[in-house]
This record gives C-alpha cells, structure tokens and sequence, in this order.
C-alpha cells in the first residue's frame, strides 16, 4: 500500500486553479445545506496565546470527499520569514479509510478561504458590486480577489489597505498582473479603503485582544463585508448593523461558547452559507441593508478542494509515492 506525498510546490504544480475551486466550493456549501456532510466543530491546542494548531476532519457525501487538515496560524511568523499559516492534508479514501495522499495544506487553504468569500458574494453582494476593498493585502486576500472578480463581473476598482505600505504595494504588483483591467489603489486609512466600498474584506492577524478598525456606519448601506479574520476587523456595532450569516453557525457559536471570540457578534445569525447556497434561505434581499458573511473557515472547503488536487497530480504524475 502506498500514498502519494505533495510538497507545497507540487500542489502548486498541480495547476489547479479558481476557475475549479470556487463551484467545487459552492457544491460543498450546497451538500452541507443539505446535511450531506459530517463536520465536527474544529478542535485545536493554543501553544502561545494568538496561535493556534487545529485539526479539522470532513466527509463530504456525494462528492466521497473524506480526510483531515492540521493546521497552524502563528501571527509572529511573518516575521521570522515565515508564512503565517502552514500544514499538511490527510486524503482518505471514502471506501476504504485508507489514506490516498498527504499534501501541504497552505495553497489549498488559501485558494479554498478565497473560494468561500466568492461564495460569500455570490449570494450576499450587490451583483453590480463595482469597488471592493481589501484590508490586509497578504495571502488569503489574493485568494479572495481571485474568487471575487469571477462573481461579481462589474469589478472596476480594488482598494488596499495594509498596515505595512509595502505589503499592499506587492499585493497590487502581483493581481493587477492577474486583473489587469482592474484599477488598483493603495489607500493610507481605513476610511479610504471602505469609503463607497460594495465588498470589503478583511485578513487581518486573528488576534485575542483585537482593537477593530471597522466601525459601525463605516460600511456603505447595501455593501457587504467579509471576514475571514474572526472579529479582528470589525467592531460589535458594525456587525450589529448588518444582516449577519456565516461559514457555519454551530461552529461560530461554540467558538463564541470559549469566550476569546465573537462576543459581539448580533444575537441573530441570519443563516449560513450551505443554506444559501441550497436555496433553504433567501439571500441578499434588500439594497439598503448591509450584509456581513463570517467566514471561519471549514474543513468541507478543504476536503473538496484537495481531491482537485490530488486527481490533477496523479493525472499529471507529481508527487513522491511513499510506503505506507
Ligand atoms: N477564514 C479562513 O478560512 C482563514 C484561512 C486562513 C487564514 N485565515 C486568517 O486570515 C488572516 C490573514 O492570513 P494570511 O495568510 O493572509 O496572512 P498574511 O500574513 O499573508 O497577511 C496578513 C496581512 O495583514 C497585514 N496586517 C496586519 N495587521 C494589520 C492591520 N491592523 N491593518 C491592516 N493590515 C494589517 C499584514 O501586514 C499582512 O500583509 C489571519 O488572521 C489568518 O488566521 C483565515
């Protein structure tokens, strides 16, 4: 018995790209809606107080998508040099239990974290959405651009805002070569970033005692903010204005039960993304309401990503086959 092992540049290699993850995506938040998935909450150790290491299993029936991702997100490796969430995938085999691949998880969990925004905006924003803003110009942020702009066709104008100027000027060096038609600005304020913004997202460092910078009336009537950063970005009052879903709500709200997260969170959850995208829940419905999707982050995502993955690298014969 053997497994296929994938390094990160071999995941890459794979050449999987948005154009596949973001309706893989979609379809897993649909089987999820309608409880074809089994997902326990997330579970994890916390080795320093912002860090975080969690393990995070899904099946996904239908698409017989089953394994496990062990992730960690330390806020001080960016600077040691190092990527701010790293990791590995375990693939099963539905059928068998038996492990088909490890992967690196980085790229599979950028690309799915930015699927899921797409998925966010799909079915909350302004379909004429035409300024995004992004605060926090790093990894999952260029994850998310790429899904955005394949959901919303009216994309013109795309605001960054990072607190080091030379993060958002490489993000925009590297999308406005992706996009472009898009017109990329720097911005010095938060304000600047969120002004007239139809779409803001945030990925912000996920940090215990946060001091948000997003506040209530920040956010346009009808925009829609996303967050893929817990509550770093946005304060109680700004989340209490808008019509509020999530990646998943029973994880949201025993996240919330530890108490380091989402106190401020409105006391009504308006749905989560796999009813939306199962039609159990109507969407977006009003232009003057505002609209906030908390994405946490769910092993379903991942777990349909990663067999795009393996399936292009066996196609394509990368990879280290190892003995089990
Ligand atoms: N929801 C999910 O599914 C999911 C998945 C992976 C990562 N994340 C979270 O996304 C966040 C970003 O992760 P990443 O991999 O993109 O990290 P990254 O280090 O690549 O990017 C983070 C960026 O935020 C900037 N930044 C830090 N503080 C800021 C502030 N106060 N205002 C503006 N910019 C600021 C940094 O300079 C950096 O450019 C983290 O909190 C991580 O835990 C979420």
């Amino acid at each position: 018995m053997e497994l296929l092992y994938l390094s990160r540049r071999d995941v890459e290699a794979a050449g999987v790209d948005m154009s596949e993850v973001l309706p893989a995506v979609d379809e897993g938040f649909r089987l999820k809606g309608l409880g074809k998935t089994e997902m326990p909450a997330k579970i994890g150790i916390h080795t320093s107080p912002d860090a975080f290491i969690h393990a995070m299993p899904a099946y996904v029936r239908g698409v017989e998508a089953a394994g496990m991702k062990w992730v960690s997100g330390y806020p001080s490796n960016p600077s040691r040099g190092l990527p701010y969430i790293t990791g590995l995938l375990i693939l099963n085999d539905a059928q068998t239990g038996l492990p088909l691949a490890v992967m690196d998880c980085s790229w599979i969990t950028a690309m799915r974290t930015g699927a899921s925004a797409g998925v966010s905006a799909k079915y909350l924003a302004d379909p004429k959405s035409r300024i995004v803003g992004i605060l926090g110009c790093g990894v999952q942020n260029r994850a998310a651009l790429q899904a955005l702009v394949r959901v919303l066709p009216g994309l013109a104008e795309v605001r960054c805002r990072d607190i080091v100027p030379s993060a958002s000027e490489r993000y925009i060096a590297e999308m406005s070569q992706l996009f472009p038609k898009l017109c990329f600005r720097t911005v010095g304020t938060d304000r600047e970033m969120i002004d007239e913004a139809d779409v803001v997202v945030t990925a912000v460092p996920i940090v215990r005692s946060p001091q948000p910078a997003l506040d209530d009336g920040m956010l346009k009537p009808g925009g829609l903010a996303i967050a893929l950063d817990y509550d770093s970005a946005w304060t109680p009052g700004a989340m209490r204005q808008c019509r509020f879903f999530s990646d998943d709500v029973e994880q949201l709200l025993e996240t919330r039960k530890h108490g380091a997260y989402f106190a401020g969170i409105p006391d009504r959850v308006d749905g989560d993304l796999g009813e939306l995208a199962a039609g159990l829940k109507p969407g977006r419905s009003g232009s003057g309401e505002r609209y906030f999707s908390m994405n946490m982050g769910i092993a379903v995502d991942d777990m349909v990503t990663a067999p795009l993955v393996y399936r292009a690298a066996i196609a394509k014969g990368i990879g280290v086959r190892l003995p089990l």
